[in-house]
């Protein structure tokens, strides 16, 4: 491992769970040259790595697992080995909603008990799994007083589709620790990245983590609110969040107005912190306010079409867009669960289209809901058009032909604010954003 000065030392590193930040923590590992073992219990995708075959899309992933494997700082294996001998564990197994908003934890300590059960000498656990505020204080009573594993929280902030990218160039590091010792010990894994370093207290450390996704979700919800104001007195959201993006107090990012955020981190983890706050006695009403908003803003969408196509009952509406944001297959939480299933309710013939997520969405959905081979088979005959997701594919499609293909009313609802406004105007569109102005 290098350290700033330039000594080498290389980690011996385990990872439990190779999902979409696990994999990814796994392969960069490795591509800096620690020996890492990548533990995946799900029998397909430990198949699908052990022949260098990533299960998620994520940009530059396939060339990492391979280039790891192939140098033999990479394995992968279907349980801890035991006794266990690596200088720090991760963990980065999935922490998912329970049906009352708290994560679920199951996979987090079941994790935990495993690897205290499997280590016999020093080591230092890591967990990078997104846990509520005092969740590691509980795992070291339960699990780890006592035994050689010195416990630190070290949440990621890895976006998906760019996870490499944030991997490298990290706005910060976080480490939660007890000791300085060990939190040394973890900034050395990262001995080629130049990022702050925020060492705290394990729960700060924590808490981090979930303050920086509410604060994202907040602002999100913010600008939709924004937009629908927007509507209310006639302004216009394009120039609106210009002008205040431009405060560098505020900043132009995480302030685009749309349908709502999705994913498999924010609805989740804002969930998890009200749920974890109201446990401990208290009410995060503005987080509260951000979930609902976020929720209002998918349900809007059902009352735009309404309000220009009228009585939805057999109207015939393309869909546009199921994975939660563009470049990825990932469709945890998005827009479009809740927008279709409206849609259904209301009997509309519906015909939905997704460069990547159509498999992954099949499973979800009713059987007569038709899955469209293309855009222009999704668009043909439509009465309407729903943008979802903002894919370059539909940004760039040629919409005089599309609307050649529509029927009337050619309305398109553009539920990202991504399409050219006035071109489509100008085609004979019916166009409706969020919060745009209306052009007369
Ligand atoms: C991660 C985090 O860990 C989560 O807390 C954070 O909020 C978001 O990012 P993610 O990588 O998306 O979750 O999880 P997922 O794609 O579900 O992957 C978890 C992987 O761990 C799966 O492949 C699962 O099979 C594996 N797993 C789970 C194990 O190998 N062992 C287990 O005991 C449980
Ligand atoms: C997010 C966080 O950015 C990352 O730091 C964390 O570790 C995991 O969760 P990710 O879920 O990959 O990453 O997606 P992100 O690009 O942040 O977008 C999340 C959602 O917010 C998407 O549905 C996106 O459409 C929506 N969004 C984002 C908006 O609606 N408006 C915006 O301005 C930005």
């Amino acid at each position: 491992m290098r350290d700033k000065q330039g000594d080498t030392q290389q980690m011996n590193i385990i990872v439990v769970g190779a999902g979409y930040v696990g994999l990814t923590t796994a392969c960069c590992l490795a591509n800096s040259k620690h020996r890492v073992t990548c533990v995946e219990t799900n029998k397909a995708k430990l198949k699908l790595l052990e022949q260098g075959l990533s299960p998620i899309r994520e940009n530059g992933i396939n060339r990492l697992l391979k280039q790891g494997l192939a140098s033999d700082g990479l394995s992968f294996a279907p349980s801890l080995p035991k006794p266990l001998q690596v200088d720090i564990a991760m963990i980065t197994v999935g922490t998912p909603s329970l049906p009352n908003g708290a994560a679920a934890l199951s996979y987090v300590y079941y994790a935990a008990q495993e690897l205290r059960n499997a280590t016999e000498q020093d080591l230092i656990l890591a967990i990078k799994s997104t846990v509520p505020p005092g969740t590691g204080a509980r795992l070291i009573k339960r699990y780890f007083e006592n035994t050689p594993i010195t416990y630190v929280s070290n949440p990621e902030f890895l976006r998906e589709g760019q996870a490499i990218w944030d991997w490298y160039h990290p706005s910060r590091i976080v480490i939660g620790a007890e000791d300085k010792q060990t939190a040394d010990k973890i900034r050395q894994l990262y001995f080629d990245i130049d990022a702050p370093v925020v060492l705290t207290d394990i729960t700060s450390a924590e808490t981090i983590k979930y303050a920086s996704n509410a604060f994202l979700v907040t602002k999100i919800s913010f600008i939709n609110e924004i937009a629908n104001l927007c509507e209310a007195v006639d302004a216009n959201i394009d120039g609106v969040t210009k002008g205040i993006g431009l405060d560098p107090r505020i900043g132009p990012d995480f302030l685009h107005a749309g349908l709502g955020y999705g994913g498999s981190c924010f609805p989740k983890d804002a969930r998890a912190l009200d749920s974890s706050a109201l446990n401990k006695g208290y009410d995060f009403r503005l987080l509260k306010a951000t979930i609902e908003a976020n929720t209002r803003q998918r349900i809007m969408a059902i009352h735009k079409l309404k309000q220009a196509l009228g009585d939805l009952a057999g109207k015939e509406i393309a869909l546009l867009g199921l994975a939660f944001k563009p470049d990825t297959d990932d469709i945890r939480e998005a827009p479009f669960l809740d927008i279709i299933h409206l849609l259904y309710e209301e009997g509309v013939k519906l015909r939905i289209y997704d460069p990547k997520a159509m498999e992954n969405a099949r499973p979800l959905l009713p059987t007569d809901i038709t899955f469209a081979p293309d855009l222009h088979s999704a668009t043909t005959g439509a009465n309407a058009v729903v943008l979802v997701t903002e894919w370059q594919e539909f940004i760039q499609a040629d919409w005089q032909s599309i609307k050649e293909q529509m029927q009337e009313p050619y309305v398109i609802l553009d539920g990202r604010n991504a399409l050219a406004q006035n071109k489509l105007i100008g085609l004979g569109f019916r166009y409706i954003g969020i919060g745009r102005r209306v052009q007369t």
